[in-house]
């Protein structure tokens, strides 16, 4: 508390670092994979509807939970909810978003390294013409099992120490100095390079029927639960919410600077990277050069091959693959790298606030996780334990946190106080009808959809029914990492709060408290 916490340099330069963090695979890979799964353009209905309802509100909840937590001192979920709620439950239960976003870097790291991997392939050439050669799925297979040498050394391993370097480079300077700098440079870059791709697939012959096999809207999909939950789903991982991102980076807002617009401009901002760029790339540009039936993998649920694989081969049978290539890569490694920075700086302002761990320490031990944990998903050449971390982390806790956190504030938090905060130095005001959405719709909507989602998802990944008998046991051995990762974590935050004096609430006063 007495130390001047970090702040952003510019609301330019912190909206564009949650843009950054929202930014990421979800948008390029993930949204087309659930939108083609998902009855095509009817998937927008309920994906707008859970935008309005759940993604927006959540996000400028977040917003104020973090910058009003930064203002006593705090970055993450626990910090935040110790101080908001008073109750030592409070910062157990949040420790949901930290576990979340953990689990989720854990492989995301890793597919970021393999983009990085495939820029480097692009170059040399080796990659594009083994794509145009009808073998894309062979150099994925030959990449992921280490098959490529550099050195004598497995490829993939020094990408992976070259991206989880690149990452603890930008931490160790800093929120403004690193995070937001890069993301000035880097969100630019980005965008012009999904422009460039966007309008080489617009020009493509053949691109209507690529278009209309994405967009054609199955309605019939709308009746059935499983694309509400995808829908939802989708928002949390593209937005970044309900993993203590947001939280995490507004706690680096002044108190009385925009949170309002901010967010809404991040939010929108994604938004257009998702739909705009991920729904017009990548699907509809190999239905129109590969045909449908290359895309049977979508159907799959294969939106990772999607990109390494079918993407690589598409552009093979286009004049410059070898650029468009680099480019496409480029595009995913910068999206990527902006959302993991966003995913690691909630642990270090866990390690530095909480446990009072020097900056330097924290990134060290930050950086053992991430290698440690990146080389456990990579060593599963079959994506098996990726596909069960992802499911823990990307689906399952950010919606339990998502509605424990639309439930807490509906139900503990004065909406008054609550909406007077979020306005401070507010450049919009945010349509009154919201105070009613956050108080009422959205807790409702999280409940039904976080329990039916456990009954209709759950029983079968829960019970490991998802996965063929011989890979059970790998999948056993992978959850109970998790689960001691759980403790370990809920271990360190008692011990946190037992050695470090959190005595926050003396500090608030009466008129600060947003606090019923
Ligand atoms: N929001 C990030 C993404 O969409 C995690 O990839």
């Amino acid at each position: 508390m007495s130390q001047k916490r970090a702040s952003w340099a510019s609301s330019l330069g912190v909206i564009l670092a949650v843009a950054g963090s929202a930014v990421g695979l979800g948008n390029f890979l993930r949204f087309p994979g659930q939108l083609a799964q998902n009855g095509g353009g009817a998937f927008m209905i309920p994906y707008f509807i859970a935008l309005l309802v759940i993604g927006l509100p959540i996000s400028w909840l977040e917003w104020n939970i973090g910058r009003y937590a930064g203002a006593h001192g705090h970055g993450t979920a626990p910090g935040a909810f110790n101080i908001l709620f008073r109750k030592p439950w409070a910062k157990y239960l949040s420790s949901v978003s930290m576990l979340a976003v953990l689990f989720i870097s854990f492989y995301y790291i890793y597919l970021e390294s393999v983009m990085l991997g495939y820029v480097y392939y692009s170059f040399t050439g080796l990659l594009p013409e083994m794509a145009a050669n009808g073998q894309s799925a062979e150099f994925f297979e030959k990449y992921l099992s280490f098959e490529f040498k550099l050195f004598n050394i497995p490829a993939a391993a020094i990408f992976f120490l070259l991206t989880v370097s690149l990452n603890m480079f930008v931490l160790g300077k800093g929120v403004a100095g690193g995070i937001e700098k890069l993301a000035k440079v880097l969100m630019p870059i980005l965008m012009f390079l999904g422009l460039i791709l966007l309008v080489r697939v617009l020009t493509l012959p053949g691109m209507e029927k690529g278009l209309a096999f994405m967009w054609n809207p199955d309605f019939s999909a709308l009746i059935q639960p499983k694309t509400w939950l995808a829908a939802a789903g989708q928002v949390f991982f593209t937005l970044s919410i309900g993993m203590g991102v947001i939280i995490n980076y507004a706690s680096y807002v002044k108190r009385d600077d925009d949170i309002t617009l901010s967010a809404l401009t991040a939010n929108a901002t994604n938004e257009f990277a998702e739909v705009i760029l991920g729904g017009m790339i990548i699907i509809p540009a190999t239905a129109a050069i590969l045909g449908t039936a290359a895309l049977t993998d979508v159907a799959h649920g294969g939106t990772f091959g999607l990109g390494f694989i079918t993407m690589p081969a598409m552009l093979a049978q286009l004049p410059m693959a070898g650029f468009f290539s680099i480019v496409w890569f480029f595009l995913l490694f910068f999206a990527g790298i902006t959302s993991t920075l966003s995913m690691y700086q909630p642990m270090i302002s866990f390690f530095t606030e909480e446990l009072k761990w020097d900056p330097k320490k924290s990134i060290m031990i930050l950086s053992a996780i991430a290698l440690l944990m990146g080389t456990y998903v990579a060593l599963d050449s079959s994506l098996n334990t990726l596909d069960e971390i992802d499911f823990w982390g990307g689906n399952f806790f950010l919606l339990l946190f998502g509605t424990i956190e639309a439930v807490l504030f509906a139900t503990h938090i004065n909406s008054e106080k609550g909406w007077l905060e979020l306005h401070k130095g507010g450049r919009i005001n945010i349509p009154p009808i919201y105070r009613f959405v956050l108080k009422w719709v959205t807790p409702t909507v999280l409940v039904l959809i976080l329990g039916g989602w456990i009954i209709t998802e759950g029983p079968a990944r829960f019970m490991m029914t998802y996965y063929a008998p011989e890979v059970r046991p790998s999948i056993l051995k992978t959850r109970i990492l998790l689960v001691s990762i759980a403790i370990g974590f809920n271990l360190l935050i008692a011990y946190a709060w037992k050695t470090h004096n959190h005595d926050d609430k003396l500090k608030i006063t009466v008129e600060d408290s947003i606090h019923d």
